[in-house]
């Protein structure tokens, strides 16, 4: 059936551009695909069933393209150490919890519910090296209406010996395995060698080979601090950058996601234009554990594919409008830090990088693009302090993506269902 949805509709369809519908209409077909945003309802659709959502803001809902699901437990902790004792020391015992599949559906039922009362319906996410356990998250993530990727974590490496580790046969064998039993209507599977230190290059030839064999996608983690880097080049001594030790296995290509890029430097930058690389913004996690400031701006003006990542728990706030407001801030920090010399990002500009951006990923279109399934929130900003005078939409707007809480988002339709907040 169709049906109409009415309030004030935002949308950031291109870096920069924010289209305001007040008191508009947005009309979906009966299978949840939107027809088009009016600001008068055409009379064709005039006996549809009305939704109105009054005075409130109809919005995109985010996309978050970059989190560890099993880094859930330790949100908001041990961020007084540099990103690669912090995974010695806390992220990888935390994850070895994920052997035990209760424990799993506890966390996992819990994060799904989180995401999606949030407003992030669609996600690229890491799992853990554990084949149940990833399978529990892809479940949770589709019973609560948040869509996307998810990856069994690959690292046959480095890793924690007796707590967290696999060897190269069994990641193979378990990844396989994993992908037979992934029959998930809205979560697909996706490869994730965890980065480069974890994987050795008999199993990064084997991921690229199953890369291949079934075109499916891959996520990473790509030139994120200093040590790591330097690590890598000892590693791999053939290499002169990072993204060619994932390039020479056949891991980069189109539309494979690699999260930080924080010193990717002006060739790596050009590599990921040539190949369709989504660079992942993690403002939060950067400066949490001591990585840098990416030069996201940088990553814009030369035409880099920029979305945004949560990179919980390297990053604190699961949130993605706490995440849009995290990357404006960094992009302050940049310019401060290169003597004004870079321009910031706007409120405009970073909400779409949390939303178009990622949601593009997916295979969306621009914004409320007519055709694509409903990604959206309903943020009701009525209790928020009296302002000076009266506000446009547009300056609400910006209030709502800093100080939106939980309990503003009224309603979440995600795949063209409304799947928080009933239909009223
Ligand atoms: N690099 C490899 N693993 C990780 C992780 O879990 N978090 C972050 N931030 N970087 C990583
Ligand atoms: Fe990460």
């Amino acid at each position: 059936m169709t049906r109409v949805l009415r309030g004030n509709i935002v949308s950031a369809p291109e870096l920069g551009r924010l289209d305001v519908t007040e008191h508009g209409y947005l009309v979906l077909e009966d299978d949840g695909r939107i027809a088009g945003v009016f600001d008068r309802l055409p009379e064709r659709y005039a006996a549809a069933p009305c939704t109105d959502y009054g005075d409130a803001l109809v919005m995109q809902s985010f996309a978050d393209m970059h989190l560890h699901a099993p880094q859930y437990p330790m949100l908001g902790m041990g961020m007084d150490l540099p990103l690669l004792d912090w995974l010695n020391t806390y992220a990888f015992p935390t994850e070895a919890r994920f052997a035990d599949p209760d424990y799993a559906r506890r966390i996992y039922r819990r994060l799904a519910s989180d995401l999606i009362t949030n407003g992030t319906t669609r996600v690229c996410m890491f799992s853990s090296l554990h084949t149940e356990a990833t399978w529990i998250l892809m479940e949770e993530l589709e019973r609560a209406g948040v869509t996307g990727c998810v990856g069994k974590v690959n690292m046959d490496r480095n890793a924690l010996p007796g707590v967290l580790e696999e060897t190269t046969e069994q990641s193979v064998r378990e990844t396989l395995r994993w992908l037979e039993g992934c029959r998930f209507a809205h979560v697909k599977p996706i490869l994730t060698p965890r980065f480069t230190p974890s994987c050795t290059d008999e199993l990064m030839g084997r991921l690229g080979q199953i890369a291949a064999e079934r075109g499916l996608c891959v996520q990473s983690h790509l030139s994120e601090s200093r040590p790591e880097m330097a690590w890598v080049r000892q590693l791999h001594p053939d290499c002169e950058r990072y993204w060619e030790t994932y390039d020479k296995f056949g891991l980069w290509k189109d539309r494979t996601v690699m999260a930080h890029c924080v010193y990717s430097d002006a060739e790596e930058r050009a590599a990921m234009r040539r190949s369709n690389v989504l660079a992942v913004h993690c403002a939060d996690s950067n400066v949490n554990i001591c990585s840098g400031v990416c030069p996201v701006r940088q990553l814009l003006r030369e035409g880099n594919w920029v979305a945004l990542g949560s990179d919980i728990a390297g990053g604190a706030q699961l949130p993605m409008y706490k995440v849009v407001t995290a990357a404006i801030r960094a992009s302050k920090i940049r310019r401060i830090m290169d003597g004004e010399a870079a321009d910031f990002l706007t409120v405009e500009e970073a909400y779409y990088l949390g939303t178009t951006a990622g949601h593009r990923y997916f295979g969306a279109g621009a914004g409320f693009a007519p055709g694509d399934k409903l990604h959206a929130i309903v943020l009701d900003d009525g209790d928020f302090p009296e302002s000076a005078g009266p506000l446009s939409v547009r300056e609400r707007f910006e209030r709502a993506v800093y100080m939106a809480h939980r309990h503003n988002i009224i309603a979440v339709w995600s795949e063209g269902r409304c799947v928080v907040g009933g239909e009223n």
